[in-house]
């Protein structure tokens, strides 16, 4: 993205993000699903969201079916189409974290080089990369839209997996397998990694 805004400065008032986190009673972060559709992302980052809520968290889930009719109604899924998709919720993301929230991201986010921007935009140990390491074989004989046989009739182009690529995470910070464990399992092994780093406690400040 070219930079066209000039002579704009950044501007910090006397509250910051950890003022935020500690009325929230948690810390700001992504959990950034990634996955070939029909993985599981969605499902899991909803069963998570209500998990989370009903102890008393906020968090807010941002998915790729919605958030393409809305802000990235206008992009396509070719190759730059899918990179300033992910750009986008990469940077809303980031906002939401300095707002405090815990950002349940669920996009496809093929590409590597896309994700790790969208690590680059969050402050460190803030953005874990979640990989619904699904097999799409499994993927497909699931079809929960019908689009994969679509896909294989040729009625869609560039779909993913099928005629478009997925490049799988070098080293993601959790991994789930929808195939093999159950929703609620997914659930706790995620929520166990947030405890674990201290993201679902507030920070102390003055
Ligand atoms: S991404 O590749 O840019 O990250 P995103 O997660 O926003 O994709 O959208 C994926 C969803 O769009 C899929 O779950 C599916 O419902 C729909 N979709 C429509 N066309 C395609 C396509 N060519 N490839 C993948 N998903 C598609």
């Amino acid at each position: 993205m070219s930079q066209r805004s000039t002579n704009v400065t950044f501007h910090d008032g006397e509250i910051g993000r950890a003022h935020r986190e500690a009325l929230l009673g948690q810390r700001g972060c992504v959990l950034w699903f990634t996955g070939l559709s029909g993985s599981g992302k969605s499902t899991v980052a909803r069963a998570l969201e209500a998990d989370l809520y009903r102890h008393g968290k906020l968090v807010y889930v941002l998915d790729g079916d919605n958030v393409r009719h809305g802000l990235n109604g206008d992009l396509d899924f070719s190759p730059t189409g899918r990179e300033e998709n992910i750009r986008r919720i990469g940077e809303v993301a980031a906002l939401f974290v300095d707002a405090g929230a815990i950002v349940l991201s669920a996009f496809i986010s093929p590409y590597r080089s896309d994700r790790a921007l969208a690590r680059s935009k969050c402050p460190d140990g803030r953005f874990l990369e979640v990989f619904v390491d699904t097999p799409l074989e499994v993927c497909e004989r699931r079809d929960p839209k019908g689009l994969y046989a679509k896909a294989r009739a040729g009625e869609i182009a560039e779909f993913t997996g099928i005629s478009a690529p997925y490049e799988t995470p070098d080293s993601p910070e959790i991994t789930i397998r929808t195939g093999e464990h159950e929703l609620a399992e997914c659930v706790k092994q995620i929520r166990v990694a947030l405890e674990e780093r201290g993201l679902l406690d507030a920070p102390e400040v003055e």
